[in-house]
């Protein structure tokens, strides 16, 4: 069935794929941009900034009035952040947080009013393996993933009565423009410095390495497809998988040393 899909941050990676594949499968598909880009044919833009909550309102209000429902939202726009927990400044995790986690609930927020109304709607959270792992020197980004974790369990709980469901997908490593944005916060003469360049060359080394996101699109395709969704979705390396599988099953001491062995630490 033909549904109206908003989008947030199609310019590139899982976003621009994701937008891509569902307007090839004939949905009605919004995507937020921040500036004027080339997107796939079909696909209609608004303008969204995350940190601003006008916008954000502005750009849902535009969609309703063109198309008078919205079905599903794939909350997906974020930035990416490297730097060891003592030597990110206070600014990049209000920056962070704001970003990717106020700016996700805003749009949650400002698409519920539609969706209680129409009884029905769809709320995908793009959240990351390492929310589910922890990952060293990626504290402040996985923060606000965590926080996601947080609000969605509760959310898909309290939309229950009005038929709206909630789906958290937790991708793994994907080749997308993570590594060139990345913000990095380290001190200088950091006590961390050695740590944080030999962590963050292996991370960069997988996210390099990653999967296509095309891959992750098509999953996401077929989760919109889906008249029952489960809660929660794992797209990545078997090893990935596993890790998340290993973090529930092992004592928190073994889980430790292995993930800190992988990190090189
Ligand atoms: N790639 C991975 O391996 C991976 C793994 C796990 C989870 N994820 C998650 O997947 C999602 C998409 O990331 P990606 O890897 O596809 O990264 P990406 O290629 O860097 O895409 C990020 C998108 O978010 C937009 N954006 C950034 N800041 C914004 C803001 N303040 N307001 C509005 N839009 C903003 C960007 O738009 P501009 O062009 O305007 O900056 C871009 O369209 C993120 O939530 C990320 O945490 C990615």
């Amino acid at each position: 069935m033909k549904k109206v899909i908003l989008i947030t941050g199609i310019s590139s990676g899982f976003g621009k794929e994701m937008s891509r594949v569902l307007v090839q499968k004939g949905h009605v598909v919004y995507g937020t941009i921040r500036k004027h880009c080339e997107v796939a044919p079909g696909v209609k833009t608004v303008f969204m900034e995350l940190a601003d909550s006008y916008s954000i309102q502005k750009a849902v209000n535009q969609i309703l009035e063109n198309e008078g429902r919205i079905d599903v939202l794939i909350n997906n726009a974020g930035m990416h952040s490297g730097a060891p927990i003592e030597d990110a400044p206070e600014e990049m995790y209000r920056k962070q947080m704001d970003i990717n986690f106020h700016g996700w609930v805003n749009t949650i927020k400002a698409v519920l009013p539609g969706m209680r109304a129409q009884r029905s709607g769809l709320v995908i959270n793009i959240s990351s393996i390492g929310a589910l792992t922890g990952l060293p020197f990626q504290g402040v980004y996985t923060s606000a993933k965590f926080a996601v974790e947080g609000i969605s369990y509760a959310l898909r709980l309290e939309l229950k009565q009005f038929n709206i469901k909630v789906v958290v997908v937790n991708p793994g490593d994907f080749k997308t423009r993570n590594v060139e944005t990345r913000e990095i916060a380290l001190k200088k003469n950091s006590a961390y410095e050695k740590q944080f360049n030999k962590s963050l060359a292996i991370i960069e080394k997988e996210e390099g390495e990653g999967k296509d996101p095309v891959l992750l699109a098509r999953k996401i395709s077929r989760i919109v497809d889906k008249k029952n969704p489960k809660y929660r979705y794992l797209v990545g390396s078997s090893i990935q998988k596993m890790a998340v599988f290993f973090k529930r099953i092992m004592p928190e001491r073994i889980f430790t040393f292995l993930i800190s062995k992988y990190y090189g630490m």
